[in-house]
């Protein structure tokens, strides 16, 4: 394809295991309205102009579509081992024996053999089904027990031991609930998930991470536009209509979003945006190997930061009356 980038020019992220990563993924979630096939034709398309990392979940309901468009493109050609392929535990699948069936069923869907990583979804085994209302609880939801998240992480553990997985990691963590597995951990998670985009920098989370040799990946790096109604508060604030961003994406020609993903990439976490729009998932793989921020541009991108969440999690809450809050330790302790 002519306008396809080389994925040679990709920066990548080097892992404590050496491990080469791709500094931009796909990211897979259809927020509740773009179809499992819909999207395994995105992955087609953006492998196609260049990608070679994709963030997927056994929770986005779609893995077993993108397997299936894996598995043509390997056909065609493409090499496993050219792909970095992230998937997820679910909260209702964090019991022994559940860790590895789960994982398995990963691999079975997107018909590999082994995933480049697998992340632990959320550290709460609160289970909630897809596309539930903001209210909704699960009546045994429980506060984060690190007790019972290490009998989770052992099982991650043994994933590795066999080889059906390189790396393990996290997602949705605080510094709190990360410094005691990093104390208790026999295998160090090599990244971290978590919401990053301008309006939402957790610069103190993100030093932390990257302090600790966890690679930091950023979620709904664009400010998750078209996030589930769920997702969405008065507060909220739109990232691509800021006018600092909206200022350099003018002055470089390119979309606002593209410019998160600029300065995702030059900050040093690893953007996975979403798209089901070739011309803009080719934008975001382009915007990710150009480096063009100046150091005043990412001054002023550093200055946009307003510490807003947008994807706070409340269905995961375990008590009545309770602040989202509570599940990103705002107060320095875990939460119970
Ligand atoms: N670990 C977790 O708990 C967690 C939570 C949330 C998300 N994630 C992961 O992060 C991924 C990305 O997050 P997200 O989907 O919430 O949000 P996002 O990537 O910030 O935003 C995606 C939206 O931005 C639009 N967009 C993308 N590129 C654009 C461009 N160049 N110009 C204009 N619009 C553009 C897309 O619309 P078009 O389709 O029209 O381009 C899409 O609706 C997810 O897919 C998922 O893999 C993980």
């Amino acid at each position: 394809m002519q306008d396809a980038v080389d994925p040679a020019l990709v920066p990548k992220r080097t892992l404590y295991t050496g491990a080469a990563m791709p500094a931009i993924g796909l990211g897979t979630f259809g927020s509740d309205h773009v179809s499992p096939e819909e999207m395994a034709e995105c992955v087609r398309g953006a492998i196609g102009v260049g990608y070679r990392h994709l963030d997927c979940a056994s929770v986005y309901g779609n893995e077993h579509c993108i397997g299936a468009a894996l598995q043509e493109l390997f056909g065609g050609g493409l090499r496993r081992e050219e792909l970095w392929v992230t998937s997820k535990l679910w909260n209702d699948r964090h019991a022994a024996g559940e860790v590895m069936a789960s994982c398995r069923q990963s691999l079975a869907d997107l018909r590999l053999d082994y995933l480049d990583s697998y992340l632990v979804h959320w550290p709460f085994p609160n289970f909630h089904p897809p596309g539930c209302s903001v209210e909704s609880r699960s009546p045994d939801s429980q506060p984060y027990i690190h007790a019972d998240f290490m009998k989770t992480w052992r099982e991650m553990e043994k994933l590795v031991d066999v080889g059906l997985v390189r790396h393990i990691g996290t997602s949705n963590m605080t510094i709190p609930k990360l410094t005691l597995l990093l104390r208790d951990a026999r295998i160090q998670p090599a990244v971290n998930e978590m919401e990053l985009h301008p309006h939402f920098q957790q610069p103190e989370f993100f030093e932390f991470v990257r302090g600790q040799g966890i690679a930091p990946i950023g979620y709904s790096p664009i400010g998750s536009p078209h996030r589930p109604e769920r997702d969405r508060t008065p507060e909220d604030s739109v990232d691509i209509e800021d006018p600092v961003i909206e200022e350099i994406a003018g002055r470089l020609g390119v979309h606002s979003a593209v410019v998160c993903i600029m300065w995702a990439v030059q900050r040093g976490q690893t953007p996975i945006p979403q798209s089901t729009n070739r011309r803009n998932y080719l934008a975001n793989l382009r915007g990710a190997v150009t480096a063009a921020l100046t150091e005043e541009d990412m001054r002023a991108m550093a200055g946009t930061d307003r510490n807003c969440r947008l994807i706070k999690g409340q269905v995961f809450l375990w008590k009545d009356n309770q602040s989202w809050e509570d599940l990103w330790d705002v107060h320095g302790a875990i939460a119970q």
